[in-house]
């Protein structure tokens, strides 16, 4: 039996799920990993160090979880997050990182069940991958 309970952290930005919807999405969440959630103003403004960072102090996981194409209240800031995450996922394969630890969604504020969904999605990839061993 895998006792794994990987601690994943999410970087979601502010605008892209109402008030009072983590609280109705943890209702919704598998007790398979342990969620962390950090909220920022804008995905453009989660710098990929911090993601490097989070790995680096003990996430297994990260989602960043942002507004619809379209959508972002600092217009572009959630494309500029998508180039990052291009990048990122390239860095974490040269550190050694899987870089399906990393996943990012985009979301109106009417796709709670979508982001659960991916949420749940993603717990699981990183409870078959294991835990994060950095060398
Ligand atoms: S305000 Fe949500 S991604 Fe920019």
């Amino acid at each position: 039996m895998n006792n794994f309970k990987p601690n994943i952290v999410i970087l979601r930005c502010n605008f892209c799920s109402p008030p009072g919807a983590e609280r109705a999405m943890a209702s919704q969440l598998k007790d398979n990993f342990r969620p962390i959630i950090i909220r920022a103003n804008c995905t453009g403004r989660i710098d990929p160090t911090f993601v490097i960072d989070a790995f680096v102090k003990g996430a297994d996981g990260v989602m960043i979880a942002g507004c619809a194409p379209g959508d972002c209240h600092y217009v572009s800031g959630n494309y500029k997050a998508g180039r990052n995450i291009l990048l990122l996922k390239r860095v974490l394969s040269q550190l050694g990182i899987q870089p399906e630890r990393l996943r990012a969604e985009w979301l109106s504020t009417s796709e709670s069940p979508r982001f659960v969904s991916s949420l749940n999605d993603l717990a699981d990839k990183v409870v078959t991958l294991g835990p994060l061993i950095l060398n």
